[in-house]
């Protein structure tokens, strides 16, 4: 009785203008930005059932029941930077501040490379004391020692002569979340100091250089409207990135933002399903954010369409202290060893974790 009712309600969703545009989607992959705008209008519990499968379709299609892994080793959480979002802004004087040795960040891709990760995320605040000699000492040696493993790095805003060199170094992805594609909407986001012009510019030169690039934005983040995230949905349809990371926005009590609702669960899931629909190919993560507003987040993401999730290799001593947002997963004793919780939940939704790099499987040049 309870499945027919459900049944039904979404038979009338595929019969409306949102319906039939997510049916254009899943056929062409782009979208006018009035018709993202619209699509996202329709974002409901029948929107989700109904756009999820297909975008589960879509992936398999080209990654089959295989989530790739990516440990994430967090080295520093100093950032000379002031984001009004984050919780390791510099403004955040109650933040615990530390910094991983190159030792030790070498000990975390150890200990990672005996449980099977391939690949090694780089990730930290705009902290000064990693110069690019630094840095591409620390890729090197981590190319060197595992040389079946990409190396991506999560390091912020850069001078295109940096990039050059980290992926001369060897490095072979990049994250850099464009966080909104509106410029109005990013300067809400950030104070004066920082610009859209040269985070989209970074963006740009990471491409050129060569890397496989990330970018994505929280969905829910503080002034965002539709009209924002169908600009966001536009650019990842024209840059066609490599990866696309997008979690929940949820506050920290100690930036500006603290009182500002979190982004929910299906806004994340239905938004997962569009970029998947948009770019069949793209590296889509389960973000530890979406584990964080549900308990069972980052299943319900891979089932709306995301392959990728980024367990934490950063040692059980620090991880409390790289706090983006409150109550963040995974950073407590419990976690040490996240690959096997990630295992058995993966394979509760049906999704084996596999060992490997997990390239993206865009032919190289197609676009
Ligand atoms: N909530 C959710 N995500 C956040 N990030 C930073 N602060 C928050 C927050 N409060 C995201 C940003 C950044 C990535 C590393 O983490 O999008 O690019
Ligand atoms: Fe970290 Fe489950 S993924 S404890």
């Amino acid at each position: 009785m309870i499945c027919e009712s459900i049944y039904e309600r979404n038979e009338s969703f595929a019969r409306s203008a949102a319906g039939r545009l997510i049916d254009k989607l899943e056929r062409e992959h782009c979208l006018s930005a009035k018709e993202y705008e619209q699509v996202l209008a329709a974002c409901s519990r029948e929107g989700i059932a109904y756009i999820a499968p297909k975008a589960r379709a879509a992936a398999d299609a080209v990654y089959g029941k295989e989530v790739y892994v990516r440990g994430l080793i967090e080295f520093s959480n100093i950032c000379k930077n002031n984001c009004c979002y984050c919780g390791i802004r510099r403004g955040n004087t109650d933040c615990e501040r530390y910094r991983l040795s190159e030792e030790e960040i070498l000990d975390c891709c150890r200990d990672g490379y005996s449980y099977g990760y391939r690949t090694f995320v780089l990730q930290s605040g705009e902290d000064p004391y990693y110069t690019d000699e630094r840095i591409c000492r620390l890729v090197r040696e981590i190319k060197k020692r595992y040389p079946d493993c990409a190396v991506t790095l999560s390091i912020g805003e850069k001078e295109k002569e940096s990039y050059r060199k980290y992926h001369d170094a060897g490095a072979d992805r990049f994250l850099l979340r464009h966080e909104t594609a509106d410029a109005d909407h990013y300067g809400m986001l950030h104070p004066a100091e920082m610009s859209f012009a040269h985070r989209m510019q970074c963006i740009r030169d990471l491409r050129e250089t060569g890397f496989a690039v990330g970018i994505g934005m929280m969905i829910g983040s503080p002034y965002q409207t539709l009209h924002h995230l169908a600009e966001d949905l536009k650019f990842i349809e024209e840059f066609q990135p490599e990866m696309c990371g997008m979690g929940p926005f949820i506050p920290h009590a100690a930036t500006p933002f603290a009182d500002q609702p979190a982004g929910t669960l299906d806004m994340t899931l239905y938004l997962l399903s569009i970029v998947r629909l948009i770019c069949p190919t793209v590296l889509l993560p389960a973000t530890t954010a979406l584990g964080t507003i549900d308990p069972l987040g980052r299943e319900k993401g891979v089932l709306a369409g995301a392959n990728v999730i980024m367990p934490n290799l950063s040692p059980v001593s620090v991880r409390k202290k790289y706090e983006l947002y409150d109550n963040k997963i995974c950073t407590g004793d419990e976690s040490a060893q996240c690959r096997n919780c990630l295992d058995a939940r993966m394979a509760s939704v049906g999704y084996k974790v596999v060992v490997s790099r997990g390239d993206c499987r865009r032919e190289r040049n197609s676009k």
